[in-house]
């Protein structure tokens, strides 16, 4: 097999790792620098592989302790996807196919808006990892925001504004904006349901600062108005969501992408429903959330 090799997009985030072959077991050095160009880049890129689940599980496995799969819409069926039985309950599926015309994946095809995985829960998972089957030639692409550098670029006048604030984490809602099956929309959100988080956090391994932001519907920032957390919170996720802070993920079957969910955002382009998509993903648990 080739040397590995690192190459950065030269975006303000992602790398591609070449030269690794996932489905063989990965040497503790070849992870060691891996590990290292994550840490570097946020984002990695690993094309032209081809995985099963146990495969994908147990690369997964190197980054930390598997997390089990979310609650799935009350709709899917799980017995209905192509994930073999013993990944159930590691490996979900992200897809817009349909079989016998049920859903065999979430998310289907709609945009989904810039989002971090689950951070209304009090441990949002460390990363998540997704590997695409089939994909269409156009649409669905997946955008990724470096949350460090949108830290580091804010204004003082901003960044003194969010020094030691905390900010509520909508759970009533999904990576779509849509509610959540059982939530009420939230009227005032001093009251909005989910985990509070530091609007800064501090990155265990790189002991970087890192802006963390979930989604921006049904957020508050404590300690304020309502209508100051509402111009702040704009004020901030119009600077995060800048296109100088992002890359965007073209994707090929294949292709494995891993995120850095600590310090990174990400969102996804709709595509035409006609069109088949389908993924495997894992995610890996997080850990407490340290303030910045
Ligand atoms: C996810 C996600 C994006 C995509 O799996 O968490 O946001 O491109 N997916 O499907
Ligand atoms: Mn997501």
């Amino acid at each position: 097999m080739s040397e590995l090799w690192i190459q950065p997009t030269g975006a303000a985030l992602a790398a591609d790792v070449h030269g690794v072959d996932l489905s063989q077991p990965v040497s503790d050095e070849v992870f060691a620098r891996i590990a290292d160009a994550w840490g570097k880049h946020l984002v990695l890129r690993f094309s032209g592989q081809k995985l099963d689940d146990r495969m994908l599980m147990t690369f997964s496995a190197r980054f930390g302790e598997l997390d089990r799969v979310p609650v799935a819409a009350a709709s899917l069926d799980r017995a209905d996807s192509d994930v073999i039985d013993e990944a159930r309950e590691w490996v979900a599926v992200i897809a817009s196919v349909k079989k016998d015309g049920k859903a065999v994946g979430s998310l289907g095809n709609y945009e989904l808006v810039w989002h971090t995985d689950m951070s209304y829960n009090a441990l949002p998972p460390r990363a998540s990892l997704l590997y695409a089957l089939e994909v269409p030639a156009d649409g669905g692409n997946t955008g990724f925001l470096n949350m460090y550098a949108a830290y580091e670029t804010l204004s003082p006048e901003l960044k003194r504004a969010i020094e030691g604030k905390t900010c509520i984490h909508d759970s009533s809602r999904n990576s779509a904006g849509e509610l959540r099956k059982g939530f009420q929309r939230t009227i005032d959100v001093r009251h909005t349901p989910g985990a509070v988080h530091p609007l800064v956090r501090l990155h265990p391994v790189t002991g970087r600062k890192a802006l963390f932001l979930g989604r921006r519907p049904g957020a508050y920032i404590h300690g304020l108005e309502v209508e100051e957390s509402e111009a702040l919170l704009d004020a901030i996720w119009a600077h995060a969501t800048q296109e100088k802070f992002a890359w965007y993920q073209k994707w090929r079957a294949g292709d494995l992408v891993m995120w850095d969910n600590r310090c990174v955002m990400h969102r996804r382009d709709a595509f035409d429903e006609s069109l088949r998509r389908l993924m495997h993903r894992t995610q890996i648990v997080g850990e407490n959330v340290l303030a910045g």
